[in-house]
């Protein structure tokens, strides 16, 4: 990466800052990176974009006299929007051996993301809005990401989602089954509607481990426990995710909740969540880059690393997620970034906990995907819609789009720069996660994150490994665009949507 210092113009003369092809004030900008090839919502084009104080200030053709006190040459490169990670467990507070936020975030940057959403089955748990202020105060000064919380539902207290202002969180995460670190269950029918009514009236957007704990529990009764790592997929079957999924788009039509599903695994709930999208219900869900990237057949050499929750099933069902995301059925992609100590994976096959680290690993593994699957198709779509699904829908699905997510003027200048070409393979050295391996090991990536950078600043530098200042920021989400649609005949209409102030 050239990285050129002192106030220059593109064609690289240094001197006086006014252009003469450029409105503003002639002072240089603080940053201009030029001559990528842009992901804009247009399109893709060839052009240079200037920063000013941590936000876009313009997007000119590529060759613009852009003067700037730095520049940056991202010639043969894309230039996306920096990634929104809707979906990680930085294990702050209380799980902090297996992750910490120092480490979570550098996995993040060095995989281009700049943005968490962070969920809430932490030590405690985040399950008051109150607590979320003294959550962010533990995490600034360590991140190298912009951060926000889902908020857990406690199944006891649904009623505290009713005191959440769009400050601490704009949607609330409920575990409809569990595991070792997702211990506070949704089981109880009436609870579950509970909080599906309560969550639309006060706009909360829930996002959903929707798998049925009764079914597991059932199946559980009747058949012995695991004797190998790949007896897992087995006893977590699909059912789970089915029976849970009939439960979940029969409350969205009665009380019209919006509605993540996190990590589908399987091709039934795809089409049914596919279907019920397509039938005007708020629901979207989320594929992760393990789903996409591994299947049942890699239980055999990776054993317990690629132990989930929800499982990682057949190579159809993997097809299948493939097929959403090209075909725009997925909402977003998430890493569900969950890392767990190699020892705590290796514990006895009944044990060892569902969970691995994904973010470092996110961009590149599901860029390698679509270049693999349609090795024919534009390189600048693929682009296009890794930024997409990995950045401009979870801002607009998070209450984040007036500001991240996409590269336009007045937003955040947060970008990746993205090297389609690159071939690379990551080894147990590079893993920026705490817990130091990575199910990826060994893989041939194609496309790498080279620059990340937040706010006008570089963050992570893939050429030199080095990282920036840890000054992320707790972010303010703008409330939920409401109200949610209920279709005709579909029940009760919330009485309110909208998120009080
Ligand atoms: C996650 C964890 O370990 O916290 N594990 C996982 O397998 N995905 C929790 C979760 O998202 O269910
Ligand atoms: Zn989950
Ligand atoms: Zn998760």
């Amino acid at each position: 990466m050239a990285v050129l210092s002192g106030p220059r113009h593109l064609d690289g003369s240094l001197g006086a800052a006014a252009g003469s092809d450029q409105p503003g004030s002639g002072e240089p900008a603080d940053l201009v990176i030029a001559n990528g090839r842009l992901v804009l919502p247009t399109g893709v084009v060839e052009a240079s974009v200037a920063v000013r104080a941590g936000r876009i200030e313009r997007i000119q053709p590529a060759g613009s006299n852009l003067p700037a006190r730095r520049l940056l040459d991202a010639r043969g490169r894309h230039v996306m929007p920096g990634l929104i990670d809707s979906h990680v467990h930085f294990r702050t507070p209380g799980l902090t051996h297996k992750e910490d936020w120092r480490h979570g975030s550098r996995a993040a940057v060095a995989g281009g993301v700049t943005t968490v959403i962070d969920m809430p089955n932490t030590v405690p748990p985040l399950f008051d809005p109150a607590r979320a202020a003294a959550k962010a105060a533990l995490i600034e000064g360590s991140s190298l990401v912009d951060f926000r919380f889902h908020l857990g539902v406690d199944p006891q207290r649904p009623d505290l989602l009713d005191t959440v202002t769009p400050r601490e969180a704009v949607s609330a995460k409920v575990f409809m089954a569990g595991h070792h670190t997702a211990p506070h269950v949704v089981r109880d029918a009436a609870q579950l509607e509970r909080i599906f009514r309560i969550a639309a009236r006060s706009g909360l957007r829930l996002v959903l481990h929707a798998e049925d704990d009764r079914v597991f529990a059932l199946l559980d009764r009747w058949r012995p426990g695991p004797s190998s790592y790949a007896d897992y997929e087995p006893m977590r079957p699909r059912s789970g995710g089915i029976v849970a999924a009939a439960t979940v788009i029969d409350l969205v039509e009665r009380a019209g909740t919006a509605t993540h599903v996190l990590h589908v695994s399987s091709a039934e709930e795809a089409d049914l969540y596919a279907a019920a999208a397509a039938s005007g219900l708020p629901i979207t869900f989320e594929v992760t880059g393990h789903h996409l990237s591994f299947s049942d057949h890699d239980m055999l050499r990776l054993g317990s690393r690629i132990r989930l929750s929800p499982a990682i099933r057949q190579p159809a069902d993997r097809e299948r997620l493939w097929t959403a995301v090209f075909s725009g059925q997925a909402g977003t992609l998430g890493s569900d970034h969950a890392p767990h100590l190699q020892a705590e994976k290796c514990r006895p096959p009944a044990e060892a906990p569902p969970g691995l680290p994904g973010i470092q690993e996110l961009a590149s593994a599901v860029f390698t995907g679509m270049r693999r699957r349609r090795p024919d198709q534009p390189v600048d779509e693929q682009v296009a819609l890794l930024a997409r699904l990995g950045a401009t829908a979870p801002a607009d699905l998070f209450g984040l789009g007036g500001r991240k997510g996409r590269i336009e003027v007045g937003g955040d200048a947060d970008f990746v720069i993205f090297d389609s070409r690159a071939t690379w393979s990551l080894g147990a050295s590079r893993v920026q996660s705490k817990c130091g391996w990575s199910a990826y090991e060994g893989w041939l990536f194609t496309g790498r994150a080279d620059l990340t950078i937040r706010a006008g600043e570089v963050v992570h530098d893939a050429a030199t490994g080095e990282f920036g200042a840890p000054s992320g920021r707790w972010l303010a989400a703008e409330p939920m665009a409401g109200p949610v649609p209920v279709p005709a005949g579909g029940g009760r209409p919330p009485d309110r949507v909208g998120v009080r102030r």
